[in-house]
């Protein structure tokens, strides 16, 4: 693949073939966990090898399971229930949701803590939900800010079974605690009121665990033409008998519906399109798409039904059709969770509105995806509205628009592929910035698609603007543009465009700062200490920052007001602020030209910089912009509260003995209170091309 991560899919001819999708990606962690707790050797045939599950094996790897890939097959030595070991090392869960809450659920039980932790938008989802069940049974917690990763869980002798009623519709949840009860004596039960995917379950079957499932129906919906009816009202009791002893048993995992609906929408929507996947899981408690397809007009078939590992599968053929917009009720929604963002694809070239209800969870997946599906068919033309729980969608497959469009991912892999689809049959093309995190369910997934006849290019990055339309005079000549400003006043915005156009390097300076507080808030110093300049938290702070990488900060999540926080602590420390200086300008000698932003960058950091810009607006308008941009990625922000914080920082910022924040006599002041970014940027670049230290070598 070219280094580049942005893909661009295009209108299409007719799509054809016969395909097989990837392993279901929850049968594959299950398959991993459940046969490391069994005694044997189990072969493992068709698992996904997407990175969600591999950091799965990883952990268990770390906890002295034997695991290892032969030819095609995975060879997974069980140590037996309640056999692993302490891992010496933090497990890192990648992306994974399934796979941290699962992993939590199986290491609880045990006397040692295990600590998990993940990348930024696993950092940033609800753990609560599995750690109020697992304190229940007695394991105890520690967790980041909100129960947020990174988090430990450490068990002991003297845990109790539990009856757990889900207070949300989730099949992590629900395996979460199931997985747990593996390992303690006695009766492990979980009430679910809406049934999820019960792989888990079905797995601990296969393998000779006791699993009694009572099922209280309270009403039916049962779909006419639907494959498997999905139950739409009834509530389960799911009881298991701890400490079994497993039985290892060779495991086939089917394909996964989840990711078999990518090309099968395609082929819905292209015309002239007939494809087929074979081998795909059909458990009915997944395949509420299908259901939903089907009654929206899609002429979608089942073949070959047969059985797989306790599971059933089918090969699903789909052909271009006449869609029509339906509404979805919330009860489907668990049989479905992770197929809205393609479905909505699918509505927006339905004829009519679909509605979709209960979707509350999709807030919470690995973005805020209701609103990533809204925002990204507006930009394509679609008419679609989120609600707190609903999303509508207003199809016209004649008078669609579809402008040539570019849609913010949020690094989440559905929506990635989602967009992507909609490209193939909409009049424009549709790019998408980043693909790089469709590995984690669905590798080779642009290849696939390709063999089916997608048009989809992988594209350099540029930026919505020509690159150098200016040279620097003389040409060979670097430069340093230097950019302060308070916190959220819009710095960091601009000044990365116009690095872009510049093709320049764009250095955030305080994203150093902020690596400096993550590695401190992540050592055993205390962070409020680090005020007190002769500590020994701000001496270790003064160590990491000499140490400190340019490379290593790029993969640090630095992005939340903690961190914030604590860079603005540690900054004030003038023997911080020294080794970085020279780090700072070490980095950007080493460079061509650079657009650098901070606090300090055009009074101390470059007092020589070719140009100086002072970027500020006023605290309301500061904590407004912050406290949307928090909103989009956080469930509960307070207003109030991302003004103090602000109001804070900004006292801070000011008063700190060490470079305080204040605009360099020679900077352009610019108020961006009552201005949009594009507003910012005209302004800059006007200043920029007047300065004389540029020539105009291009148009826009
Ligand atoms: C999964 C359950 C669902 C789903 C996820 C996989 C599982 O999450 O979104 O992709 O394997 O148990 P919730 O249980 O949190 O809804």
């Amino acid at each position: 693949m070219p280094k580049s991560t942005q893909a661009t899919s295009s209108r299409s001819t007719s799509l054809h073939g016969t395909i097989t999708v990837p392993g279901d990606k929850s049968v594959s962690h299950r398959a991993l966990m459940l046969s490391s707790q069994a005694i044997g050797r189990t072969e493992i045939y068709g698992l996904l090898e997407g990175e969600d599950v591999l950091h799965t094996a990883a952990a268990l790897r770390a906890m002295g399971v034997g695991i290892e890939k032969r030819d095609k097959v995975w060879i997974v030595d069980g140590v037996g229930v309640g056999g692993l070991s302490a891992p010496s090392e933090v497990l890192d869960m990648g992306n994974s949701g399934t796979g941290a809450r699962l992993m939590m659920g199986l290491v609880a039980p045990y006397e040692f803590p295990v600590t998990f932790d993940g990348d930024a938008s696993l950092r940033k989802r609800p753990m609560g939900r599995v750690i109020i069940p697992l304190e229940k049974m007695g394991v105890v917690i520690t967790s980041a800010e909100g129960g947020k990763l990174p988090l430990t869980v450490q068990g002991g002798d003297n845990l109790v079974p539990i009856c757990y009623e889900l207070p949300v519709a989730s099949a992590q949840v629900k395996s979460c605690v199931l997985l747990a009860g593996l390992n303690i004596p006695g009766k492990t039960t979980v009430i679910e009121p809406e049934p999820t995917r019960d792989h888990t379950e079905r797995m601990l079957r296969y393998l000779g665990a006791e699993v009694v499932v009572e099922e209280q129906v309270l009403g039916t919906g049962f779909s006419e033409d639907a494959l498997q009816p999905v139950r739409e009202s009834c509530s389960l009791q799911i009881t298991l008998t701890g400490q079994p002893e497993l039985r290892a048993r060779n495991i086939e995992v089917p394909g996964d519906p989840s990711s078999a609906a990518f090309p099968i929408v395609a082929a819905l929507i292209v015309p002239g399109s007939e494809i087929t996947v074979r081998n795909v899981l059909i458990n009915s408690l997944r395949t509420g798409l299908y259901t939903t397809l089907i009654e929206m007009g899609a002429d979608i078939a089942f073949s070959n039904r047969r059985e797989l590992a306790g599971e059933e599968v089918a090969d699903i053929t789909a052909r271009h059709s006449k869609l029509k917009g339906i509404t979805v009720p919330a009860e489907r929604a668990p049989s479905m969770i992770d197929e809205y963002p393609i479905l909505a694809v699918a509505a927006s070239f339905a004829e009519g509105t679909t509605t979709m209800l209960g979707l509350k969870e999709l807030r919470v997946k690995e973005s805020d995806r209701l609103s990533a599906i809204a925002d990204g068919l507006k930009v394509c033309g679609v008419k679609a509205e989120a609600g707190e729980d609903s999303l509508v969608v207003d199809g016209n497959p004649s008078s669609i628009i579809h402008h040539p469009s570019s849609i913010r991912t949020h690094l989440d892999h559905r929506i990635a592929m989602s967009f992507l689809v909609l490209g193939l049959a909409a009049e424009n093309p549709v790019t998408v910035d980043d693909i790089a995190m469709i590995a984690t369910s669905f590798p080779g997934f642009v290849d696939l698609m390709r063999g089916l006849g997608a048009v989809i290019r992988f594209q350099e990055k540029v930026s919505g603007f020509k690159k150098n339309v200016l040279k620097p005079v003389p040409e060979t000549s670097s430069f340093i543009i230097a950019i302060d400003g308070p916190a959220a006043s819009g710095k960091g915005t601009v000044a990365r465009r116009i690095a872009e156009r510049l093709g320049a390097v764009y250095l955030d300076t305080g994203k150093i700062y902020r690596a400096v507080g993550v590695k401190l808030m992540q050592s055993s110093y205390d962070i409020g200490e680090a005020e007190d300049h002769a500590s020994l938290a701000a001496r270790h702070a003064i160590e990491i920052s000499k140490t400190l990488k340019i490379d290593e900060i790029q993969h640090l999540e630095l992005d939340n007001e903690s961190v914030g926080m604590a860079a603005s602590i540690v900054s004030a420390i003038p023997g911080v602020r020294a080794a970085l200086l020279d780090f700072q300008r070490a980095v950007v000698a080493s460079k061509q030209g650079a657009v650098l932003d901070g606090r300090d960058i055009g009074s101390v950091v470059c007092p020589d910089a070719d140009v100086k810009f002072y970027i500020t607006a006023s605290l309301e308008a500061r904590a407004k912009r912050r406290f949307n941009q928090l909103k989009s990625q956080t469930e509960s922000v307070i207003y109030g509260d991302v003004l103090q914080n602000l109001r804070e920082r900004d006292a801070r910022d000011k008063t700190r003995k060490a470079a305080p924040l204040q605009a360099a006599e020679d900077a352009i002041r610019i108020d961006t209170t009552d201005l949009n970014m594009d507003e910012v940027f005209d302004k800059m670049w006007n200043v920029i091309q007047g300065s004389g230290r540029w020539s105009v070598v291009g148009g826009q």
